[in-house]
């Protein structure tokens, strides 16, 4: 599947790179000196040694793997490897980095480690279609032209499904967001916004935005439409992004599983680039989904270990209202087969 990987800002200029895991692999994903991303299996083809150990850095025009030297260009390609004298016996192409597929998104980067990838259009934008009832309403944030106000990275002892399936259901909103249901109501019923096509939960009638005690929020997105206005919104794009939209910023996060237990997140908070070079107080907008992220995650890392015990069982079947539960459970199995 289509997996989202990096902000596309974070590899500023060629030569910026980022190490990410998916699913079991390394993936180096970088900028060539065109300017395009490329993304490559962290493996050097001599002996399969870690190209690059870092989560990030940045390279003048090469990668050479430390093991016996050598090296590749910014699109993969092997230029040089020492004390190989029929060099042109080796095809550098054939002997480069292997490429992964790559898209960008929302200014986001993902990738595709199938040799074959699924349309993008069928995997990724179905899911917005099928949430927002159509695509370009998503068009109105112009996500990749916002800036990165804050980014918060968790460290969650659960698995990246627990994480999902808690996402997609708000039976648990009444009981450990105090501060969401208060912005959002209709949270308080225990229906998640994102349970009807292009529903968008409002704000209650004394919330000035969306933010930790309901004051003003920061400059308003100017394509957000009068719909869209004092609304909230919540996308997820499955494996493992969700995007929420609310008038002022966009929360993005991104799900890495490193284990069977343990997923790392990494949430990024979205504002105009105005308001963040205006160094404009971030902290009450930051702060409401920090909390609800800590309220979530608490509630997954709880649930992970006794998820093996022998007596639990039928999770996500037995309340109406987590009907999608079951289905993403089929949806997994079916994957899987
Ligand atoms: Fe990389 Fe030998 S393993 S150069
Ligand atoms: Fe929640």
């Amino acid at each position: 599947m289509w997996f989202c990987v990096v902000r596309s800002s974070d590899l500023g200029k060629p030569g910026a790179f980022k190490t990410v895991q998916v699913g079991t692999e390394s993936i180096l994903v970088t900028r060539a000196r065109s300017g395009a991303v490329r993304a490559f299996y962290n493996v050097c083809r001599h002996r399969g040694a870690t190209i690059r150990t870092e989560e990030s850095g940045e390279v003048k025009r090469t990668f050479q793997c430390p093991y016996h030297a050598w090296t590749y260009d910014l699109d993969g390609k092997l230029i040089a490897a020492p004390n190989l004298t029929k060099m042109a016996d080796l095809d550098r192409v054939e002997y480069g980095l292997v490429k992964v597929h790559v898209r960008e998104w929302l200014g986001y980067v993902w990738v595709c480690l199938a040799d074959d990838p699924p349309s993008f259009e069928d995997d990724v934008l179905a899911a917005v279609t099928e949430r927002l009832g159509a695509l370009d309403l998503i068009d109105n944030y112009d996500v990749p032209s916002l800036e990165v106000g804050r980014r918060i990275v968790y460290d969650v002892q659960a698995n990246w499904k627990l994480i999902i399936e808690n996402f997609m259901e708000c039976y648990h909103c009444a009981t450990i967001h105090p501060e969401l249901t208060e912005v959002l109501p209709e949270f308080a019923d225990g229906y998640a916004a994102q349970y009807f096509v292009g529903h968008g939960a409002e704000f209650g009638d004394e919330i000035q935005g969306f933010t930790i005690d309901g004051s003003a929020g920061v400059d308003r997105i100017p394509g957000v439409s009068e719909d869209q206005d004092r609304r909230y919104y919540a996308i997820t794009i499955k494996p493992q992004v969700f995007v929420n939209l609310v008038p002022d910023h966009v929360i993005l996060h991104r799900m890495f599983p490193m284990a069977v237990d343990r997923t790392v997140v990494e949430c990024d908070w979205l504002y105009l680039p105005g308001v963040v070079a205006g160094g404009k107080d971030l902290d009450k907008s930051v702060e409401l989904f920090h909390r609800v992220n800590e309220q979530d995650f608490e509630a997954c890392e709880r649930t992970q270990p006794r998820m093996s015990s022998r007596t639990y069982a039928k999770g996500g079947v037995l309340v109406p209202s987590e009907h999608h539960i079951g289905a993403f459970h089929e949806w997994v199995q079916d994957r899987i087969g």
